[in-house]
């Protein structure tokens, strides 16, 4: 079977390499060859092993009745969206690692892949290599998933990792990510928590069953995180995780959030470390699974791209029944009425603290300023805890995480 790849940066690239060193190995599986026809990309690769397959002009790929896989790893929306869904009306399975186009208009390209009895699979673009997109829906399927939640982008893994274990300076620690192939072009969607929003939204509309979008879930980074807060974690058994997080609430709506966590050693998610990522799984019949793996890097990823377009190549004439419902602005409740608990640093006077606070977990560092005053609030409703910390007059608050 003839396919192209879209896109000839890290996964692109490592896409090719899949096909072409395990072209045994999927030939036995799928009794046929996937055979690259076209490479679509802007730029030259001269002396690469596909550069005869080299084209920067998209109608070659969608005027070509032959090819029927695409591997779109362009990333963005403009133009992968426009490229995809042409690609689809025209009846071509396409699959993408691409966690921005789906996570934006995952409903629209499900229906018009539904629509042209056409592929659109994206397993890639949760988790890397990790499976997780297929085990939610299929073998998962016979739950009511109350929970989804996780490491989901290797980069931040990686910048957390290298502070609290070797005290690594974050820009440091992002360089070295970059060098090493994990962060997006531009690092500030790892960073400041844009993937991981992203990958946030996928795992929760397949879940939940309706199209939950990135403007809809609060999203803080790891910006912020200072080495001095990594110190306090240390000493008092925690890590520092940047999680995705998702839950269906009794009343129906989704408690949806990225943010870093306090997360106690002794979770499975505090030790995943380095790129990997690692993802919990609540349903109401399995209790809870754990999926971990290598989260970002061109070989991993790959391994999830071409996976993708071997269940293609054997669903090619009958379409896999994926997807959600439309979106609904309602469904994800508002951040501040979460239920948390907060790891606070700031300074001030205890009394006061303990004042408007009451009975919290004051915690110690050795060393710390007398007026470095460090708690663990009890679990209360965010936009309460808040008001409650404002109103301490003489409390400068230099730090604030949730607790998980
Ligand atoms: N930049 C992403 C990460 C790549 O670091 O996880 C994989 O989505």
């Amino acid at each position: 079977m003839k396919a192209a790849i879209m896109g000839y940066g890290v996964v692109g690239g490592g896409v090719g390499e899949v096909l072409i060193k395990n072209a045994d190995i999927i030939e036995k599986k799928l009794g046929e060859k996937i055979e690259i026809k076209y490479v679509l990309d802007l730029r030259d690769f001269p002396g690469d092993i596909l550069e005869d397959k080299l084209t920067k002009n998209f109608e070659d790929i969608l005027g070509d009745d032959e090819v029927k896989i695409v591997c779109e790893a362009m990333g963005g929306t403009k133009p992968a969206y426009d490229f995809t869904k042409r690609l689809l009306e025209k009846g071509k399975h396409v699959v993408t690692s691409n966690k921005e186009l789906v996570a934006t208009y995952g409903y629209e390209l499900l229906n018009t892949a539904k629509e042209h009895n056409a592929n659109y699979l994206f397993e890639a673009a949760v988790g890397g290599g990790v499976p997780i997109i297929r085990p939610i829906w299929q073998c998962l399927a016979g739950n009511n998933i109350k929970s989804v939640y996780g490491i989901l982008n290797g980069t931040t893994n990686f910048i957390l990792t290298k502070m609290y274990n070797e005290d690594m300076p974050f820009k440091e620690a992002l360089a070295l990510a970059q060098k090493l192939g994990y962060a997006e072009k531009d690092p500030t969607a790892d960073i400041e928590g844009a993937d991981v929003c992203r990958k946030t939204c996928i795992l929760a509309s397949l879940c939940f069953g309706t199209h939950i979008a990135p403007e809809q879930v609060a999203t803080e980074g790891i910006q912020n995180i200072n080495i001095r807060d990594v110190a306090y974690a240390k000493a008092n058994n925690c890590e520092i995780k940047l999680l995705g997080y998702s839950e269906k609430l009794d009343n129906g709506k989704i408690d949806a959030i990225v943010s870093p966590f306090f997360v106690s050693k002794a979770s499975q998610i505090a030790n995943v470390s380095d790129v990997f990522n690692g993802i919990v799984v609540n349903g109401d019949m399995v209790d809870e699974v754990f999926f971990y793996g290598r989260g970002a890097g061109k070989l991993p990823t790959a391994s999830a791209c071409v996976g993708d377009m071997i269940d293609c190549a054997m669903h090619d004439e009958k379409r896999k029944n994926f997807g959600w419902g439309e979106r609904d602005k309602d469904f994800v409740q508002d951040c501040k009425e979460r239920n948390t608990a907060y790891y606070v640093r700031g300074e001030g006077n205890i009394n006061e603290v303990k004042a408007v606070m009451g009975d919290v977990n004051f915690l110690a560092l050795q060393g710390a300023p007398l007026n470095e005053v460090v708690f663990i609030t009890a679990k209360e409703k965010e936009k309460e805890l808040d008001e409650k910390l404002a109103s301490i007059k003489s409390y400068e608050i230099k730090a604030k995480i949730r607790v998980l």
